[in-house]
Protein backbone atom coordinates (compact mmCIF):
# COMPACT_ATOMS: atom_id res chain seq x y z
CA UNK A 1 0.00 0.00 0.00
CA UNK A 2 1.22 3.53 -0.86
CA UNK A 3 2.17 5.23 2.33
CA UNK A 4 1.70 8.99 2.43
CA UNK A 5 2.97 11.36 4.83
CA UNK A 6 -0.17 12.52 8.00
CA UNK A 7 0.02 16.11 8.89
CA UNK A 8 -2.76 16.55 11.36
CA UNK A 9 -3.61 19.68 11.15
CA UNK A 10 -1.56 20.67 8.62
CA UNK A 11 1.46 21.94 10.54
CA UNK A 12 3.87 22.81 8.36
CA UNK A 13 2.41 21.72 5.44
CA UNK A 14 2.99 25.02 2.21
CA UNK A 15 -0.07 25.07 0.84
CA UNK A 16 0.01 28.32 -1.61
CA UNK A 17 2.20 30.45 -2.94
CA UNK A 18 1.41 34.03 -1.68
CA UNK A 19 2.48 37.86 -2.95
CA UNK A 20 0.16 39.13 0.37
CA UNK A 21 1.68 38.39 3.18
CA UNK A 22 4.66 37.15 4.93
CA UNK A 23 4.52 35.64 8.44
CA UNK A 24 8.08 34.99 10.19
CA UNK A 25 7.33 33.99 13.16
CA UNK A 26 11.05 33.46 14.50
CA UNK A 27 11.97 36.62 13.84
CA UNK A 28 8.78 38.73 14.35
CA UNK A 29 8.01 39.76 11.16
CA UNK A 30 4.95 40.64 9.19
CA UNK A 31 5.61 42.09 6.01
CA UNK A 32 2.28 43.08 3.75
CA UNK A 33 2.89 43.32 -0.35
CA UNK A 34 6.88 44.06 0.50
CA UNK A 35 6.02 46.46 3.30
CA UNK A 36 6.72 46.00 6.60
CA UNK A 37 3.69 46.51 8.80
CA UNK A 38 5.21 49.05 10.96
CA UNK A 39 5.25 51.06 7.42
CA UNK A 40 1.59 51.03 6.99
CA UNK A 41 -0.08 50.65 10.17
CA UNK A 42 -0.59 54.14 11.70
CA UNK A 43 -0.44 55.43 8.42
CA UNK A 44 -2.53 54.20 5.74
CA UNK A 45 -6.32 54.09 5.72
CA UNK A 46 -8.44 50.75 5.51
CA UNK A 47 -9.33 52.02 1.89
CA UNK A 48 -5.48 52.27 0.98
CA UNK A 49 -5.32 48.79 2.53
CA UNK A 50 -7.82 47.38 0.59
CA UNK A 51 -5.97 48.65 -2.39
CA UNK A 52 -2.82 47.43 -1.64
CA UNK A 53 -3.93 43.76 -0.75
CA UNK A 54 -5.93 43.33 -3.96
CA UNK A 55 -4.02 45.37 -6.14
CA UNK A 56 -0.72 45.00 -4.85
CA UNK A 57 0.18 48.69 -5.06
CA UNK A 58 -1.15 51.53 -3.02
CA UNK A 59 -3.03 53.98 -4.67
CA UNK A 60 -2.51 56.95 -6.13
CA UNK A 61 -4.88 60.49 -5.38
CA UNK A 62 -7.29 59.75 -7.99
CA UNK A 63 -7.58 55.87 -7.57
CA UNK A 64 -8.06 56.36 -3.85
CA UNK A 65 -10.43 58.81 -4.05
CA UNK A 66 -12.40 56.44 -6.70
CA UNK A 67 -12.16 53.77 -4.30
CA UNK A 68 -13.40 55.61 -1.31
CA UNK A 69 -16.27 56.72 -3.59
CA UNK A 70 -17.21 53.13 -4.75
CA UNK A 71 -17.31 51.86 -1.35
CA UNK A 72 -19.65 54.86 0.60
CA UNK A 73 -21.99 54.27 -2.60
CA UNK A 74 -22.20 50.55 -1.66
CA UNK A 75 -22.78 50.58 2.32
CA UNK A 76 -26.78 50.54 2.26
CA UNK A 77 -27.76 46.38 2.92
CA UNK A 78 -30.49 45.12 1.23
CA UNK A 79 -33.66 45.37 3.55
CA UNK A 80 -34.26 41.61 3.71
CA UNK A 81 -30.78 41.51 5.90
CA UNK A 82 -31.97 44.24 8.19
CA UNK A 83 -35.58 41.83 8.79
CA UNK A 84 -33.36 38.97 9.00
CA UNK A 85 -31.36 41.15 11.79
CA UNK A 86 -34.23 42.26 13.57
CA UNK A 87 -35.47 38.61 14.17
CA UNK A 88 -31.56 37.07 15.19
CA UNK A 89 -31.92 40.19 17.76
CA UNK A 90 -35.66 39.10 19.19
CA UNK A 91 -33.38 35.58 19.76
CA UNK A 92 -30.82 37.20 21.35
CA UNK A 93 -28.31 35.82 18.78
CA UNK A 94 -24.59 36.68 18.97
CA UNK A 95 -23.24 39.05 16.75
CA UNK A 96 -21.02 36.72 14.62
CA UNK A 97 -24.40 34.34 14.14
CA UNK A 98 -26.35 37.33 13.16
CA UNK A 99 -23.56 38.64 10.88
CA UNK A 100 -23.14 34.50 9.05
CA UNK A 101 -27.02 35.12 8.64
CA UNK A 102 -26.93 38.35 7.10
CA UNK A 103 -23.72 38.28 5.24
CA UNK A 104 -25.39 35.81 2.23
CA UNK A 105 -28.26 38.77 1.87
CA UNK A 106 -25.60 40.34 0.02
CA UNK A 107 -25.57 38.79 -3.48
CA UNK A 108 -29.13 40.69 -3.54
CA UNK A 109 -28.79 44.09 -4.89
CA UNK A 110 -26.13 43.36 -6.81
CA UNK A 111 -27.61 44.80 -9.91
CA UNK A 112 -28.37 47.75 -8.27
CA UNK A 113 -24.38 47.97 -7.77
CA UNK A 114 -24.33 48.27 -11.24
CA UNK A 115 -22.20 45.14 -12.09
CA UNK A 116 -21.82 41.65 -11.13
CA UNK A 117 -17.61 41.49 -11.79
CA UNK A 118 -15.98 40.15 -9.10
CA UNK A 119 -14.17 43.77 -8.29
CA UNK A 120 -17.83 44.92 -7.55
CA UNK A 121 -19.15 41.95 -5.34
CA UNK A 122 -16.03 42.31 -3.59
CA UNK A 123 -16.39 46.37 -3.25
CA UNK A 124 -20.23 45.05 -2.07
CA UNK A 125 -18.97 42.85 0.80
CA UNK A 126 -16.08 44.97 2.38
CA UNK A 127 -18.39 48.13 1.96
CA UNK A 128 -21.70 46.40 3.69
CA UNK A 129 -19.86 43.98 6.53
CA UNK A 130 -20.28 47.26 8.78
CA UNK A 131 -23.72 48.18 7.73
CA UNK A 132 -25.03 44.26 9.05
CA UNK A 133 -22.74 44.65 12.13
CA UNK A 134 -23.33 48.03 13.26
CA UNK A 135 -27.44 47.62 12.29
CA UNK A 136 -27.24 44.50 14.53
CA UNK A 137 -25.95 46.01 17.69
CA UNK A 138 -28.43 48.80 17.55
CA UNK A 139 -31.44 46.09 17.57
CA UNK A 140 -29.85 44.23 19.80
CA UNK A 141 -29.69 47.46 22.08
CA UNK A 142 -33.75 47.95 20.74
CA UNK A 143 -32.67 51.09 19.17
CA UNK A 144 -33.03 51.49 15.00
CA UNK A 145 -30.48 50.96 13.03
CA UNK A 146 -28.44 53.73 11.67
CA UNK A 147 -27.84 54.71 7.98
CA UNK A 148 -24.81 54.81 6.36
CA UNK A 149 -22.88 57.84 5.07
CA UNK A 150 -21.05 58.69 1.97
CA UNK A 151 -19.61 61.59 3.25
CA UNK A 152 -17.51 58.83 6.05
CA UNK A 153 -14.33 57.02 5.53
CA UNK A 154 -14.79 53.46 6.08
CA UNK A 155 -13.51 53.14 9.59
CA UNK A 156 -15.51 56.58 10.24
CA UNK A 157 -19.15 55.58 9.25
CA UNK A 158 -18.88 52.12 10.94
CA UNK A 159 -18.00 53.84 14.29
CA UNK A 160 -21.26 56.16 13.21
CA UNK A 161 -23.48 53.90 12.78
CA UNK A 162 -22.68 51.78 16.04
CA UNK A 163 -23.44 55.31 17.99
CA UNK A 164 -25.26 57.94 15.92
CA UNK A 165 -22.79 60.14 16.16
CA UNK A 166 -19.66 61.73 14.71
CA UNK A 167 -16.54 59.74 16.00
CA UNK A 168 -13.50 61.88 17.05
CA UNK A 169 -10.54 61.97 14.30
CA UNK A 170 -8.28 59.78 17.36
CA UNK A 171 -11.10 57.15 17.01
CA UNK A 172 -10.68 57.01 13.49
CA UNK A 173 -7.78 56.91 13.10
CA UNK A 174 -7.24 53.92 15.83
CA UNK A 175 -9.85 52.28 14.31
CA UNK A 176 -7.93 52.83 10.85
CA UNK A 177 -4.81 51.54 12.08
CA UNK A 178 -6.41 48.61 13.80
CA UNK A 179 -8.27 47.16 10.35
CA UNK A 180 -5.14 48.01 8.47
CA UNK A 181 -2.92 45.97 11.08
CA UNK A 182 -5.85 42.56 11.14
CA UNK A 183 -6.21 42.90 7.60
CA UNK A 184 -4.60 39.76 6.37
CA UNK A 185 -2.53 37.36 8.34
CA UNK A 186 -0.98 33.87 5.89
CA UNK A 187 -2.71 31.20 5.27
CA UNK A 188 -4.58 31.21 8.94
CA UNK A 189 -8.07 28.96 9.39
CA UNK A 190 -10.21 31.29 8.21
CA UNK A 191 -7.93 32.97 5.10
CA UNK A 192 -7.44 28.91 4.10
CA UNK A 193 -11.33 28.12 4.09
CA UNK A 194 -11.65 31.48 1.43
CA UNK A 195 -9.12 29.68 -0.96
CA UNK A 196 -10.12 26.39 -0.29
CA UNK A 197 -14.02 27.29 -1.40
CA UNK A 198 -12.95 29.58 -4.04
CA UNK A 199 -10.59 26.96 -5.43
CA UNK A 200 -13.87 25.12 -7.11
CA UNK A 201 -14.37 28.42 -9.12
CA UNK A 202 -17.22 28.85 -6.27
CA UNK A 203 -17.71 32.52 -5.54
CA UNK A 204 -15.94 35.33 -3.19
CA UNK A 205 -19.85 36.15 -1.13
CA UNK A 206 -19.48 32.08 -0.84
CA UNK A 207 -15.95 32.45 0.16
CA UNK A 208 -16.33 35.21 2.69
CA UNK A 209 -19.22 33.49 4.65
CA UNK A 210 -17.31 30.13 4.54
CA UNK A 211 -14.30 32.05 5.80
CA UNK A 212 -16.65 34.08 8.72
CA UNK A 213 -17.93 30.52 10.14
CA UNK A 214 -14.53 29.74 11.06
CA UNK A 215 -13.36 32.93 12.37
CA UNK A 216 -16.20 32.69 14.86
CA UNK A 217 -14.50 29.55 16.11
CA UNK A 218 -12.45 30.90 19.83
CA UNK A 219 -9.45 28.62 18.70
CA UNK A 220 -9.26 31.63 16.11
CA UNK A 221 -12.22 34.86 16.84
CA UNK A 222 -9.67 35.39 19.39
CA UNK A 223 -9.51 36.23 22.89
CA UNK A 224 -9.54 39.90 23.12
CA UNK A 225 -12.26 40.24 25.61
CA UNK A 226 -10.89 37.89 27.93
CA UNK A 227 -7.48 39.30 28.11
CA UNK A 228 -9.51 42.65 28.94
CA UNK A 229 -11.17 41.00 31.65
CA UNK A 230 -8.53 40.37 32.94
CA UNK A 231 -6.97 43.54 33.06
CA UNK A 232 -10.09 44.48 35.14
CA UNK A 233 -10.17 42.03 37.26
CA UNK A 234 -6.78 42.76 38.40
CA UNK A 235 -7.38 46.30 38.94
CA UNK A 236 -4.34 47.54 40.59
CA UNK A 237 -0.84 47.35 39.67
CA UNK A 238 0.15 45.32 42.96
CA UNK A 239 -2.31 43.06 42.77
CA UNK A 240 -1.18 41.72 39.28
CA UNK A 241 1.52 39.21 40.27
CA UNK A 242 -0.78 37.69 42.89
CA UNK A 243 -3.68 37.21 40.80
CA UNK A 244 -1.35 36.07 37.52
CA UNK A 245 1.12 33.68 39.85
CA UNK A 246 -2.37 31.74 41.38
CA UNK A 247 -3.93 31.71 37.55
CA UNK A 248 -0.68 30.21 36.49
CA UNK A 249 -0.87 27.88 39.72
CA UNK A 250 -4.34 26.69 38.09
CA UNK A 251 -2.61 25.97 34.68
CA UNK A 252 -4.58 28.16 33.44
CA UNK A 253 -3.57 30.23 30.43
CA UNK A 254 -3.08 34.11 30.13
CA UNK A 255 -5.35 35.37 27.59
CA UNK A 256 -3.29 37.48 25.17
CA UNK A 257 0.18 35.81 25.64
CA UNK A 258 1.12 33.10 23.33
CA UNK A 259 1.07 32.22 19.12
CA UNK A 260 1.49 29.27 17.73
CA UNK A 261 3.89 31.03 15.19
CA UNK A 262 5.43 34.07 16.35
CA UNK A 263 7.76 32.49 19.25
CA UNK A 264 9.12 36.35 19.63
CA UNK A 265 6.79 39.19 20.00
CA UNK A 266 3.41 39.47 17.70
CA UNK A 267 5.12 42.51 15.85
CA UNK A 268 0.96 43.44 15.62
CA UNK A 269 1.36 43.85 19.20
CA UNK A 270 3.82 46.99 18.98
CA UNK A 271 1.82 48.52 16.95
CA UNK A 272 -1.27 48.36 18.21
CA UNK A 273 0.48 49.47 21.65
CA UNK A 274 1.60 52.82 19.73
CA UNK A 275 -1.92 53.38 18.49
CA UNK A 276 -3.36 52.42 22.15
CA UNK A 277 -1.06 54.97 23.76
CA UNK A 278 -2.03 57.40 20.92
CA UNK A 279 -5.47 57.18 21.95
CA UNK A 280 -5.42 57.17 25.60
CA UNK A 281 -3.31 59.89 25.66
CA UNK A 282 -5.72 62.38 24.37
CA UNK A 283 -9.27 60.96 25.09
CA UNK A 284 -8.87 57.51 26.85
CA UNK A 285 -8.18 56.59 30.36
CA UNK A 286 -5.14 56.83 31.23
CA UNK A 287 -4.66 54.55 34.50
CA UNK A 288 -6.28 51.73 32.27
CA UNK A 289 -3.46 52.00 29.72
CA UNK A 290 -0.59 52.27 32.40
CA UNK A 291 -2.32 49.43 34.31
CA UNK A 292 -2.49 47.09 31.14
CA UNK A 293 1.14 48.06 30.67
CA UNK A 294 2.00 46.60 34.32
CA UNK A 295 -0.13 43.47 33.88
CA UNK A 296 1.88 42.70 30.95
CA UNK A 297 5.69 43.27 32.14
CA UNK A 298 4.39 41.06 35.38
CA UNK A 299 2.51 38.67 33.15
CA UNK A 300 6.00 38.10 30.81
CA UNK A 301 8.28 38.30 33.64
CA UNK A 302 6.17 34.93 35.44
CA UNK A 303 5.61 33.01 32.11
CA UNK A 304 9.43 33.40 31.38
CA UNK A 305 10.08 32.21 35.29
CA UNK A 306 7.25 29.32 35.52
CA UNK A 307 7.34 28.29 31.57
CA UNK A 308 10.74 28.78 30.81
CA UNK A 309 11.52 27.75 27.35
CA UNK A 310 8.26 28.21 25.94
CA UNK A 311 8.94 31.09 24.24
CA UNK A 312 5.42 32.92 25.35
CA UNK A 313 5.13 36.32 24.72
CA UNK A 314 2.56 39.57 23.53
CA UNK A 315 0.33 38.37 21.23
CA UNK A 316 -2.04 40.62 18.90
CA UNK A 317 -4.79 40.23 21.23
CA UNK A 318 -3.98 41.79 24.34
CA UNK A 319 -3.78 45.22 22.97
CA UNK A 320 -6.79 44.74 20.27
CA UNK A 321 -8.59 44.30 23.49
CA UNK A 322 -7.10 47.66 24.96
CA UNK A 323 -7.37 49.67 21.76
CA UNK A 324 -11.00 48.82 20.74
CA UNK A 325 -12.02 49.23 24.64
CA UNK A 326 -10.42 52.83 24.11
CA UNK A 327 -11.88 53.22 20.69
CA UNK A 328 -15.45 52.55 23.06
CA UNK A 329 -16.29 49.77 21.44
CA UNK A 330 -18.03 46.80 23.47
CA UNK A 331 -15.97 43.54 24.13
CA UNK A 332 -19.27 41.80 22.28
CA UNK A 333 -18.06 43.76 19.45
CA UNK A 334 -14.06 43.00 18.89
CA UNK A 335 -14.28 39.88 16.83
CA UNK A 336 -16.84 40.93 14.36
CA UNK A 337 -14.91 44.33 14.07
CA UNK A 338 -11.78 41.71 13.41
CA UNK A 339 -13.74 40.25 10.75
CA UNK A 340 -14.76 43.67 9.25
CA UNK A 341 -10.49 44.23 8.53
CA UNK A 342 -9.96 40.47 7.68
CA UNK A 343 -12.57 40.66 4.69
CA UNK A 344 -10.30 42.74 3.27
CA UNK A 345 -7.35 39.83 3.18
CA UNK A 346 -10.02 36.96 2.87
CA UNK A 347 -10.76 38.80 -0.34
CA UNK A 348 -7.23 39.59 -1.88
CA UNK A 349 -6.53 35.56 -1.31
CA UNK A 350 -9.70 35.03 -3.28
CA UNK A 351 -8.60 37.29 -5.98
CA UNK A 352 -4.70 35.35 -6.06
CA UNK A 353 -6.68 31.91 -5.66
CA UNK A 354 -8.62 32.41 -8.71
CA UNK A 355 -5.56 33.56 -10.59
CA UNK A 356 -3.53 30.19 -9.60
CA UNK A 357 -6.95 28.30 -10.52
CA UNK A 358 -6.25 24.93 -8.68
CA UNK A 359 -8.58 23.24 -7.04
CA UNK A 360 -7.28 22.48 -2.93
CA UNK A 361 -8.01 18.79 -2.57
CA UNK A 362 -5.89 17.12 0.24
CA UNK A 363 -6.00 13.64 1.19
CA UNK A 364 -6.98 11.77 4.09
CA UNK A 365 -5.64 8.04 5.53
CA UNK A 366 -8.37 5.55 6.13
CA UNK A 367 -8.13 4.20 9.28
CA UNK A 368 -11.70 2.27 9.19
CA UNK A 369 -12.51 -1.37 9.07
CA UNK A 370 -12.59 -3.55 5.50
CA UNK A 371 -14.60 -6.37 4.79
CA UNK A 372 -18.07 -5.62 6.43
CA UNK A 373 -21.11 -7.18 4.57
CA UNK A 374 -24.37 -5.51 3.71
CA UNK A 375 -27.56 -6.87 6.63
CA UNK A 376 -31.06 -5.62 5.37
CA UNK A 377 -32.35 -3.67 8.28
CA UNK A 378 -34.86 -6.50 9.97
CA UNK A 379 -31.60 -8.60 10.50
CA UNK A 380 -29.21 -5.59 12.11
CA UNK A 381 -28.66 -5.76 16.04
N1 LIG B 1 -0.43 31.29 29.33
C1 LIG B 1 0.19 30.31 30.02
N2 LIG B 1 0.78 29.25 29.48
C2 LIG B 1 0.74 29.17 28.14
C3 LIG B 1 0.14 30.15 27.34
C4 LIG B 1 -0.46 31.24 27.99
N3 LIG B 1 -1.06 32.21 27.30
N4 LIG B 1 0.25 29.79 26.05
C5 LIG B 1 0.91 28.63 26.01
N5 LIG B 1 1.21 28.25 27.29
C6 LIG B 1 1.95 27.06 27.69
C7 LIG B 1 1.10 25.82 27.60
O1 LIG B 1 0.39 25.61 28.80
C8 LIG B 1 2.17 24.79 27.36
O2 LIG B 1 2.79 24.54 28.59
P1 LIG B 1 3.35 23.09 28.97
O3 LIG B 1 4.50 22.87 28.01
O4 LIG B 1 3.78 23.23 30.39
O5 LIG B 1 2.23 22.12 28.76
C9 LIG B 1 3.17 25.52 26.47
O6 LIG B 1 3.01 26.90 26.75
C10 LIG B 1 2.94 25.31 24.95
O7 LIG B 1 1.56 25.49 24.69
P2 LIG B 1 0.86 25.02 23.33
O8 LIG B 1 -0.61 24.92 23.57
O9 LIG B 1 1.56 23.84 22.77
O10 LIG B 1 1.17 26.25 22.39
P3 LIG B 1 0.39 26.60 21.06
O11 LIG B 1 1.40 27.17 20.14
O12 LIG B 1 -0.42 25.48 20.55
O13 LIG B 1 -0.62 27.70 21.58
C11 LIG B 1 -1.99 29.59 21.74
C12 LIG B 1 -0.82 28.93 21.00
C13 LIG B 1 -2.20 30.99 21.16
C14 LIG B 1 -3.28 28.78 21.53
C15 LIG B 1 -1.64 29.70 23.26
O14 LIG B 1 -0.45 30.41 23.44
C16 LIG B 1 -2.78 30.30 24.07
O15 LIG B 1 -3.73 29.59 24.44
N6 LIG B 1 -2.70 31.64 24.39
C17 LIG B 1 -3.73 32.28 25.16
C18 LIG B 1 -4.94 32.61 24.28
C19 LIG B 1 -4.67 33.74 23.33
O16 LIG B 1 -4.11 34.78 23.68
N7 LIG B 1 -5.11 33.52 22.07
C20 LIG B 1 -4.95 34.49 21.01
C21 LIG B 1 -3.85 34.07 20.08
S1 LIG B 1 -3.51 35.30 18.85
Amino acid sequence: MHTQHLSPGLEGVVAAETRITEVDGTAGRLVIAGFELSELAGHATFEEMISLLWHDELPDREALAQLQHRLAHLRTAPDIAIQLLASAAEQRLSVMDALLMAAPTLRLGQHEAGSSEPLSLALRIVACLPTLVAAYWRLLQGAEPVSPREDLGHAANYLYMLSGCDPSAAQTHALDTYLCTVADHGLNASTFTARVIVSTRSDILSAVVGALGALKGPLHGGAPGPALDMVFEIGTAERAETYLRAALARGERLMGFGHRIYKVRDPRADVLAAAASQLYEKDGDRELYKLALQVEQTALQLLEELKPGRDLHTNVEFYTALLLHGIGLPTDLFAPTFALGRAAGWIAHCFEQQRADSLIRPQSTYVGPHGRKWAPVEQRQ
